[in-house]
């Protein structure tokens, strides 16, 4: 069954109104699976979050700053929610599913990817990131290739915005080593510092790096973290041998370790990026309305290899009702979910284990949050949560999945 434009969704919806399939993949916190809503047929991904691993790691504020961003009408390069609910173990957030997989799959296929593919991808993301900067005032600090994904047609969206903040709030050390920045990267030693939405740019540096030449500048995964981090603050800063002299060009300026020189700091930091010569062959205007035809389309998913089936859930998850428009509660959220980052090691190192049928079978108990005597977790921290958007459709101008059958993305081995 097609996505049919203009799809309304009952704004009741919880989990008992999907089947929920394969994995499309894991982070640190949670998995993703793929959702299909029963009544029509659409297909979701379904981002769950354990809230025992979240308050264990001090990360309630993230999970609660992500579906505040997420929520948030539309925009054509960043991933949509459509309902965010919650049962007494889970936090479940109901996102637009990209069927291409994120730009980590790319690169593990493809090892490295051409210039115009890389110019698209970058325009689409900066765009994304010039609309958290300037209309949302959210600083992403998590760009990398396992958070942009693909759409059907090959458009890219951001997505994970676990570490999201706004701007203002406290800032320390967080992200993923490779794409640290400078500033970022001074904070393991120094708690507390200033960084800002140019630590976004430095990203979108280390990424058009990663997607050209096959590596990050400053060290791979596999490296020692200090190594990493003793390159990204002292080594010498070198154009990538072999690829094209503007992109050369473009990310040496982003790769600028003061941060108020950095490519895109300052008040028209997103407008200065798109300015860049890297981005003449395009139109900002064509970019964003999706005018440039994507050179990779993803395939068609295929259905995943037969696996353990996925039992529907016992019981409808429970939902602490909320106001869409509920401001969440930011000062306190981002200073917890910031307390134990410091000094932490990379956040998305934990999902190197492949134990996912265990784990699947732990996520089947679906209880509903209620008065539970014996509920040793407080369930109190999560109420901000909940979201239901009024009057839910799905619009086929950004977004069309006709005909596709199961997605085929099942537990990408990232890093
Ligand atoms: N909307 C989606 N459609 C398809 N795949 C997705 C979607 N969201 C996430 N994924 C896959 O799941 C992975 C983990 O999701 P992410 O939101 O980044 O979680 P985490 O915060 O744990 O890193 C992503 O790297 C991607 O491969
Ligand atoms: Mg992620």
């Amino acid at each position: 069954m097609s996505l049919t434009e203009g799809t309304i969704y009952d704004p009741n919806t919880t989990l008992s109104d999907f089947d929920v399939g394969h994995m499309l993949g894991k982070g640190a916190f949670g998995r993703v699976r793929l959702a299909t809503h029963k009544a029509s047929g659409n297909k979701f991904a379904m981002k769950t979050l354990s809230k025992r691993m979240l308050v264990l790691a001090k990360q309630v504020g993230g999970a609660l700053t992500e579906k505040e961003v997420l929520k948030q009408r539309g925009h054509p390069f960043i991933v949509r929610l459509y309902f965010a609910f919650q049962d007494k173990e889970h936090l479940h957030m109901v996102l637009d599913y990209c069927p291409g997989g994120d730009l980590y799959d790319r690169i593990d296929e493809e090892k490295t990817l051409p210039l115009e593919r890389v110019r698209l991808y970058c325009a689409e993301i900066s765009l994304g990131l010039g609309h958290l900067h300037d209309k949302l005032s959210v600083i992403y600090r998590d760009l990398k290739p396992e958070n942009v994904l693909l759409d059907q047609v090959g458009h890219a969206k951001l997505t994970d915005f676990g570490l999201a903040l706004r701007h203002g709030s406290r800032k320390t050390f967080a992200g993923s080593t490779e794409y640290l920045a400078p500033e970022v990267a001074k904070l393991k030693h120094e708690r507390d510092g200033e960084h800002d939405k140019a630590v976004d740019w430095w990203g979108v540096g280390i990424l058009i790096h990663e997607l050209l030449v096959g590596t990050t500048p400053f060290g791979t995964a596999t490296m020692r973290q200090d190594l990493v981090l003793k390159n990204i603050l002292e080594a010498e800063i070198k154009a990538p041998d072999g690829v094209d002299e503007a992109a050369a060009a473009f990310i040496l300026k982003l790769l600028v370790r003061d941060p108020a020189a950095r490519l895109g700091s300052g008040e028209s930091g997103t407008a200065d990026v798109q300015a860049d010569a890297f981005f003449l062959p395009l139109t900002f205007d064509g970019v964003r309305k999706r005018q440039y035809a994507p050179l990779y389309v993803p395939p068609e998913p295929k259905p995943p290899p037969e696996k353990k089936k996925v039992a529907p859930p016992p019981q409808q998850a429970s939902m602490t009702s909320i106001a869409e428009d509920e401001p969440a509660d930011d000062a306190d959220d981002d200073a917890e979910a910031d307390d134990d980052l410091s000094g932490s090691d990379d956040l998305e190192g934990s999902d190197e284990d492949d134990e996912d049928d265990e784990e699947d079978d732990e996520w089947h108990t679906h209880a509903p949050v209620g008065d539970d005597p014996d509920d040793d977790l407080d369930q109190e921290i999560f109420r901000g949560f909940t979201f239901r958007r009024e009057r839910s459709f799905v619009s086929s101008s950004s977004f069309s999945l006709g005909g596709l059958t199961a997605g085929s993305f099942a537990s990408p081995k990232k890093r």
